[in-house]
């Protein structure tokens, strides 16, 4: 085999020699990152039918693909956690013995490549060479796979400079599942329909994928690499490793304050992350970090620094429009990937709530001709844009400062017809904890089961945690005192309904209101009043200029319903059992406390 001549690490020779053993296939390369390669990418993919290149005007550099419709979104029942112990995985992650699934998975990788290239793809979370980044190497059979790690991460060349003869790197193994062998003919949409694996070996700290090229799937580097191997590397080196969006807002005299947020898929993180605020808000303005995950360190001077350790945004294109998100409409203006929307007769893109009607001819993310009004999607739920988070207008200028930004509040929201109010503040550390152990969502498409039911989701982070739920939340409860200045910490909920199912509050740009009393209690400046479950704004403790919101329409937004809450514990009271084995006891503690509030309170606790 040859290999780059900067490559010094001998184990990673040794492992790509040993898969290329294993999974035979035609040939190997290893990628260097650069625009020659990527072009290459997309030359052979458009040849073989899996892409298409958008009009060069409409759509500059960019292309166009559809997905087998068997793999279209993240496979939660197929993610596996394989600790040597059971409970070391915890009662939210699929587990099964290391060792048996390694004999499963070698059964299934060898010769799983044949008839392709394997491509080798040496990456790096987070900007190159910082001390908060790790290093993953993925090997792949998917050239969607390589051009779309290229926008996703920082890769190739510059990576094994700064990878040492004995460092460490997180081996990730892909293979889409289906070798052309006894003359199978390639299909523009290579996978296994039937038989996918994502598995994780915590302790090795590997990542093997098979059967999938969608999404979290197949780009190692986000879900597996940097939430579920990074948060067991965490847990152990006293850092986090977080499903949360960062942004800083600039106050009109120039102050930043830097926030992370973690909301469940589909709550809008990415909307969020690039909020424009009302033009009433004048000097106000927020800047992008990152829009899924955070890296979060403790610095010497006792505050948090959080980096971004993704190099761009894979987000949900359908609800994407200019009045949702302008940010990013601008930053999938060019050089973009779209796969599953719909793909217009004048070569461009096309999505459900993308803010203006579909030209006259559409066709649909499964290349059938698309009828407006007949019923059908044009475009898939999870389809998706792959785009530099550099050609984002809002990205900070320090996006990729090594040493990362400094974080004064985390905010954790879900989606709640009602029970969760719009803001509140915990009154400690430990309560904030509480707050995001227990937040919950209302199901929409993206995650199975039932549409509407709520789902504990603690964190954000139950299909991403590494390592036991209740070992997390423990490490949440310590590391909040191993910090000279803990963050704040928030509850919103942006999606409260009416019973005709409107929403009563407008979301989006108006969010800054909201973020807008965030700063200012950080710094002291703001009032809020005590509820039973936090410090919660007087109505005139929000900046209303430029939205008419009454006060009776606030109330009912914040509003703290008794028998509501009653039912709301006894759903938290069932996640805590289910996470009991090594459940911090003071989670048990907080529970007892609100109970206790709650009977003492009135029917409803109102702002003043
Ligand atoms: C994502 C997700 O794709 O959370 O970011 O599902
Ligand atoms: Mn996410």
């Amino acid at each position: 085999m040859n290999f780059p001549t900067n490559l010094k690490n001998q184990s990673l020779k040794k492992w790509v020699e040993e898969v290329a053993v294993l999974c035979k296939p035609d040939n190997v390369e290893w990628c260097n990152g650069s625009e020659e390669e990527y072009n290459h990418m997309w030359e052979m993919m458009v040849a073989n039918g899996t892409a298409i290149k958008l009009d060069e005007q409409k759509r500059p550099n960019s292309y166009y693909v559809r997905s087998d419709p068997k793999d279209v979104a993240r496979v939660e029942d197929r993610t596996f956690i394989c600790s040597h112990i059971k409970d070391d995985a915890g009662p939210t992650n699929n587990w099964v013995n290391p060792a048996e699934m390694k004999r499963t998975l070698n059964g299934l990788f060898d010769g799983c490549m044949r008839g392709r290239t394997m491509y080798v793809i040496p990456f790096s979370m987070g900007p190159v060479g910082s001390h908060i980044a790790h290093i993953g190497v993925e090997i792949t059979d998917s050239p969607y796979v390589v051009a779309n790690m290229k926008i996703m991460t920082r890769m190739g060349a510059a990576v094994l400079d700064v990878l040492g003869a004995d460092d460490h790197f997180v081996p990730c193994l892909h293979s889409v599942g289906m070798p052309l062998v006894d003359g199978k003919k390639d299909v523009p949409w290579p996978c296994n329909a039937d038989n996918k694996y994502i598995v994780h070996f915590p302790e090795e700290r590997a990542i093997m994928s098979y059967g999938s090229g969608y999404g979290g799937n197949a780009l190692l580097g986000k879900k597996c690499l940097a939430l579920r191997i990074a948060s067991v590397m965490g847990k152990e080196g006293g850092w986090l490793a977080e499903h949360m969006l960062i942004l800083g807002v600039e106050d009109p005299k120039g102050r930043k304050t830097y926030v992370a947020a973690a909301f469940p898929s589909s709550c809008g993180k990415t909307n969020f992350a690039m909020l424009v605020p009302p033009k009433e808000m004048e000097g106000w303005k927020i800047t992008t970090i990152g829009d899924d995950i955070a890296w979060l360190k403790p610095g010497q001077d006792g505050r948090l620094y959080a980096i971004n350790p993704e190099a761009g945004f894979f987000g949900v294109a359908p609800g994407t429009s200019m009045q949702s998100n302008p940010n990013s409409l601008v930053a999938i203006a060019k050089n973009s990937v779209f796969t599953n929307t719909g793909y217009t007769a004048d070569g461009d893109v096309w999505w459900e709530g993308i803010g203006y009607d579909p030209p006259a001819k559409v066709t649909d993310w499964q290349g059938n001709d698309w009828v407006p009004g007949s019923g059908k999607l044009a475009s898939h739920a999870n389809a998706r844009y792959t785009a530099s988070a550099s050609q984002c207008p809002s990205i900070d200028p320090d996006w990729e400062n090594p040493n990362g930004v400094p974080i004064s509040a985390f905010i954790f929201g879900g989606r709640r017809a009602s029970v969760i109010p719009l803001i509140y503040e915990s009154f400690s550390w430990d309560r904030g904890v509480y707050l995001a152990a227990t937040m919950g969502s209302e199901m929409t498409a993206a995650a199975a089961g039932t549409i509407g039911q709520v789902r504990r989701d603690p964190f954000a982070m139950l299909p991403f945690c590494g390592y036991n739920m209740s070992d997390y939340i423990d490490h949440w409860l310590s590391f909040g005192r191993t910090i000279l200045y803990p963050p704040r910490i928030y509850g919103v909920n942006w999606f409260h309904k009416d019973e005709n199912g409107k929403f009563l509050w407008p979301g989006f740009g108006e969010n800054m209101r909201v973020l807008k009393w965030i700063v200012e209690r950080v710094h002291g400046e703001a009032m809020g009043l005590e509820s039973p479950l936090g410090w919660i704004p007087r109505y005139e403790d929000l900046d209303w200029r430029g939205l008419d919101f009454s006060k009776p329409q606030y109330q009912q937004i914040t509003a703290i319903h008794r028998d509501k809450w009653l039912n709301e514990l006894l759903l938290q009271e069932k996640e805590l059992f289910e996470l009991h084995t090594r459940l911090p006891r003071e989670l048990n503690a907080m529970h007892e406390v609100l109970l206790g509030t709650f009977a003492r309170s009135p029917e409803v606790w109102n702002v003043a």
